[in-house]
């Protein structure tokens, strides 16, 4: 933790989506090491906050910023909250906040591709995507502006290769509907990767670095029918404890990485390995 190489002590990080599940465990993780974060998350006034980080905010090493990713000037004001708050630019920007469908979806969301919602497919794309597109435009342009700084875009597994239908079958087998996850998450998460490239290039020149963590699925207490399932197409045979990605994110975070950008990292036990 004192290691310089590996530091993130007073780097200001934006965390969208830090009250999901991985935000928190982000979050955490940094402030943990002494890095200031910006939370930035819907209805951030009526999310009970984990005892863990009342500390941080007492300290003033933690603030929570009400911002929806899909409108451009929630993100400014955003933005400018960070830069008043601590005096200056942020170092990061973790691109984390998205929408997926959960098993309470309606059931044409996780039904067969051809009748899929187009509502459904804008709603997920303009959080997955034009959010990440948004967010980079007004953190890293500020990030860019000071010279240095590392954004890192949270991608999946199912961005990089298509679900594996067949571990949701036993749904169907049960008396459920057909399930499959769906195809505009797949198409949101591959979106992230070639944006992320561009991105690398755009700014390679200012000292910001842009790199992709593709993420395999996470322990949430699914059910086990469904766990046997996924963990049987693991390598390592199970999903991800979800402190287990706050590795790579401090390594991203930090000047251990300085010399990457551009780079797909796969965080999946193996799932693509084979
Ligand atoms: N949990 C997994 O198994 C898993 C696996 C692979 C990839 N991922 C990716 O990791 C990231 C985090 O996943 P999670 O499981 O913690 O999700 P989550 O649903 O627990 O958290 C997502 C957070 O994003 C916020 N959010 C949604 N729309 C927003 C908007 N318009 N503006 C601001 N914030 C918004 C939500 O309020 C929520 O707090 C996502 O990008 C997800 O796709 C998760």
């Amino acid at each position: 933790m004192n290691d310089p190489l590996f530091s993130v002590k007073n780097r200001i990080v934006a965390v969208t989506g830090g009250l999901g599940q991985l935000g928190k465990q982000f979050s955490a993780a940094l402030l943990g090491r002494g890095a200031r974060v910006a939370i930035l998350d819907l209805n951030v006034d009526n999310t009970e906050l984990p005892e863990v980080f009342q500390q941080y905010r007492d300290n003033g090493n933690l603030v929570l910023i009400g911002t929806d990713i899909t409108k451009r000037d929630s993100l400014e004001d955003a933005l400018d909250i960070v830069c008043n708050t601590w005096g200056e630019a942020p170092h990061g920007l973790i691109n984390n906040a998205a929408l997926d469908s959960p098993p309470s979806a309606p059931p044409e969301e996780t039904g067969p591709f051809e009748t899929f919602p187009v509502d459904s497919w804008d709603r997920v794309m303009d959080v997955n995507v034009k959010g990440v597109f948004q967010a980079c435009q007004v953190f890293g342009a500020k990030m860019a502006e000071a010279g240095k700084g590392s954004i890192v875009n949270i991608g999946s597994t199912y961005g990089i290769v298509s679900p594996d239908h067949r571990i949701y079958e036993y749904k169907s087998k049960n008396g459920g509907k057909p399930f499959y996850k769906p195809v505009v998450y797949s198409a949101s998460k591959s979106a992230l990767v070639n944006f992320t490239k561009y991105l690398a290039v755009y700014w390679g020149g200012t000292g910001v670095r842009t790199n992709l963590l593709a993420l395999g699925g996470v322990f949430n207490n699914q059910d086990a029918e469904f766990l046997s399932g996924y963990c049987a197409r693991v390598p390592l045979g199970r999903m991800a404890n979800e402190d287990e990605y706050n590795g790579t994110v401090i390594y991203l975070m930090s000047d251990a990485s300085s010399y990457m950008t551009g780079a797909t990292i796969m965080l999946d036990g193996g799932w693509t390995a084979w």
